[in-house]
């Protein structure tokens, strides 16, 4: 028996497969848990309609369910233009900006969401919210040059309100080493008033800061599974 919420991702992640992927595409795969639904139908789809796609992974985890699936692997040397990426996302506002990164993947998502035409969100209803920190409390994720961690920390907690956490491991003592052997800061309780694209850039410009879980004018739609098992479309 699936749960609400895992019905809800699948249902997201089934209709934005079949509404946006079509024979020929490179195809986007993200990572986290609504991702492996989009996987899923995307090796149904190879099966019954002889589909012709090649995915380009934007983590290690997504590189492991394209291989499992037995779909066509490929990487932005050889196919550096996406049709579509479809990626799953921990907080999406009312203008479709996004918090990424909660599975500290956010690097390479941003920049292959960046080689696609279309970046399309699936998700379950829990992340359709309306301003940014609304649903979503574990903070903006901002991975860092493991050397700069201290620095870069001081500067924000100088710069702006709210508090920056290293991210921890679990199952380890020590730091979460994202797919890139970078560190992550969370940035927590901030100032949910704040310009977005403009924060943005100035955490980006900061030495040592490889990139923000901001999307920012991303995103193209967002396709949520909801509790009564129908599909919501934000564009
Ligand atoms: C990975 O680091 C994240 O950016 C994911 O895209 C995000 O956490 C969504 O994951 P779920 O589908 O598991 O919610």
């Amino acid at each position: 028996e699936m749960s609400n919420l895992e019905e809800a991702k699948k249902l997201a992640a089934y209709a934005a497969i079949d509404n946006h992927v079509q024979s020929g595409n490179v195809v986007g795969i993200g990572s986290g848990s609504t991702v492996v639904y989009a996987v899923e139908r995307l090796a149904q789809r190879v099966q019954t309609e002889k589909l012709k796609i090649s995915c380009v992974p934007t983590s290690f985890q997504a590189r492991q369910l394209i291989i499992k699936h037995n779909l066509k692997l490929s990487d932005l040397d050889i196919t550096p233009s996406l049709n579509v990426c479809i990626d799953g996302a921990d907080e999406v506002d009312s203008n479709l900006n996004l918090i990424k990164g909660g599975g500290g993947c956010l690097l390479q998502e941003k920049i292959v969401a960046s080689c696609a035409k279309q970046l399309i969100i699936i998700a379950d209803f829990t992340k359709n919210s309306c301003k940014l920190g609304d649903q979503y409390k574990k903070g903006i994720p901002i991975e860092v040059v493991p050397t700069a961690y201290v620095p870069i920390k001081r500067k924000l907690e100088s710069r702006f309100t709210g508090e920056i956490d290293l991210r921890m491991a679990i199952n380890k003592a020590g730091p979460v080493v994202t797919d890139n052997g970078n560190f992550i800061l969370d940035w927590k309780n901030f100032d949910q008033t704040l310009n977005w694209e403009n924060v943005n850039q100035q955490l980006i410009s900061i030495p040592g800061v490889l990139c923000t879980g901001l999307f920012v004018n991303m995103a193209k739609k967002a396709y949520y599974g909801m509790a009564d098992g129908l599909v919501k479309v934000q564009e």
